[in-house]
């Protein structure tokens, strides 16, 4: 549904900052931000995992409900091979290493993408991340790994497909209700708001179902620099924002 779920205030924030409930992050930048101090690019995904911590507890912090993080898309396969396999690593890492405090944190996992072309070892760790934190209710982590907005839909499409020829869906009773439960996000609200650092202002086949009404907030940051404090500036400018959802909004203008 296009409307947002709730509305919190940070106690002592000022007046009326806004908290999304879901808040999508393309985390953009760490090739830059390595080669701006001489290092490997590999260095600045090393960074992104710790600014991806950083950003993990302020959601805790703030209340957000969900974050979905882009860490790595289906057009992505076209770096070098080295690239690729570290920030396969990374993740493998990442939920070696910060699993236990996600589930102490009752944070909930979530690893939206395709499966295909992922080793079995690691769709076992996924898995086993998921279902370990599958009954906690904290913030939902939802980590988007081997993901493209456009494979998503064409997943769903083919799922429809199939239940169509099964004679177990009728093609007319198809609408977007249908569309967005058969997508990898079915359980999850769209987004309220999508935060992209690094200056690039583009959905690169993010959540584009999605995003349908997200706001949308470009920071100069690079991911690797991307702190608490980043974090409370884009909520202010979200705040701002009178989201409408194709209506006439809160000035009725
Ligand atoms: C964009 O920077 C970043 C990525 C493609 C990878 C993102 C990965 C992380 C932040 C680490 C967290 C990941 C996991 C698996 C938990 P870029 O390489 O496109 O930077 P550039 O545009 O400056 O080259």
């Amino acid at each position: 549904m296009a409307s947002e779920t709730a509305a919190k205030v940070i106690p002592g924030s000022g007046p009326g900052l806004r908290i999304p409930v879901h808040l999508g992050v393309i985390m953009d930048g760490n090739g830059r931000w390595a080669k701006a101090r001489g290092k490997m690019r590999t260095e600045g995904h090393v960074q992104g995992v710790n600014a991806l911590r950083t950003l993990v507890q302020s959601c805790i912090t703030h209340g957000v409900g969900y974050v979905t993080v882009f860490s790595f898309s289906s057009e992505n396969w076209t770096r070098p091979p080295e690239e690729v396999s570290f920030i396969f690593n990374l993740l493998r890492r990442f939920v070696a290493s910060d699993l236990q405090r996600l589930i102490r944190n009752n944070v909930k996992v979530r690893i939206i993408g395709s499966r295909q072309g992922l080793e079995p070892s690691l769709i076992r760790l996924i898995d086993d991340a998921e279902a370990k934190t599958a009954g906690n209710t904290g913030l939902v982590l939802c980590v988007a790994f081997n993901y493209g907005g456009r494979a998503e839909i064409a997943d769903a499409m083919r799922t429809l497909a199939h239940e169509v020829a099964a004679g177990r869906l009728d093609p007319m009773s198809i609408c977007e209700a249908t569309i967005t439960r058969s997508l990898y996000s079915a359980d999850i609200p769209d987004p309220d708001l999508i935060i992209r650092t690094s200056g690039e202002q583009r959905l690169s086949n993010f959540l584009l179902w999605q995003s349908a009404y997200s706001e949308f907030v470009f920071v100069p940051e690079n991911w690797p620099d991307f702190d608490e404090e980043s974090f409370l500036r884009v909520l202010e400018t979200y705040s701002l924002r009178d989201r409408r959802f194709g209506g006439l909004g809160s000035s009725g203008t």
